[in-house]
């Protein structure tokens, strides 16, 4: 039988770099002979997929706080149950574009859903599936609020697109999930070149092996 697979997950506010780290990543477990699957959330299956159209696209009321966290809940469990979960299954690494801290960091710290309530969700609709490790890319709160300021040039989702006090508390509650569970998270700072802060990012993975 082979080995079972690893659960990477990728987090922090806007513009952060996440997408280019998490490609930079998955290439190098590739070039270490791992079978690599990455993916995004909200989305990567069609269902999730079109949940994440519904909610990040800016047509309409949008919803509050709690339909937010169902929906993201709903693309999540179809994503865990039909793409993550049989990757492990199979020994790949899944390294993935946000997971669960985003709902509970968007849609609780920033949306003000409490925690407890979003966890709720996730083990109602993944079984309460964690990664192994998740890695929080942040910048400091000045150069987080200038790259919003200056961002998308108004084109911003429905999400990305909401005031600094939002993002603000988002990144807020970021860190002080991450230094709530140690021993999931790692805290990379995202400052620097793509490629010194992916040297960051391998030292981080480096004990999963
Ligand atoms: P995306 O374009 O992937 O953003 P980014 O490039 O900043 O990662 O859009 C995802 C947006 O959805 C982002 O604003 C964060 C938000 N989001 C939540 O609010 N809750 C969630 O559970 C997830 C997964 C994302």
């Amino acid at each position: 039988m082979r080995a079972k697979g690893r659960f990477i997950a990728l987090e922090g506010g806007e513009g952060v770099g996440k997408s280019t780290q998490g490609r930079l990543l998955a290439e190098a477990l590739h070039r270490q002979g791992h079978e690599v699957v990455t993916t995004r959330e909200p989305g990567g299956t069609a269902g999730a997929e079109a949940i994440r159209a519904m909610v990040l696209g800016t047509e309409g009321d949008g919803w509050g706080a709690r339909a937010e966290a169902l929906l993201f809940a709903a693309a999540r469990a179809d994503h865990v149950e039909r793409l993550i979960l049989p990757a492990i299954a199979r020994g790949a690494w899944v390294v993935c574009d946000r997971f669960v801290d985003s709902s509970r960091a968007y849609q609780g710290g920033g949306g003000g859903l409490s925690d407890a309530d979003v966890l709720d969700l996730h083990r109602i609709g993944s079984g309460a599936l964690m990664p192994d490790v998740t890695l929080l890319l942040t910048v400091p709160p000045e150069v987080a609020a200038e790259r919003l300021a200056r961002r998308d040039g108004g084109l911003a989702d429905r999400i990305g697109g909401r005031d600094a006090d939002y993002h603000a508390r988002v990144a807020a509650a970021f860190v002080a999930f991450a230094r709530s569970s140690p021993e999931r998270f790692a805290i990379i700072d995202a400052q620097g070149t793509p490629d010194e802060v992916h040297e960051r990012v391998m030292a981080a993975v480096g004990g999963l092996a």
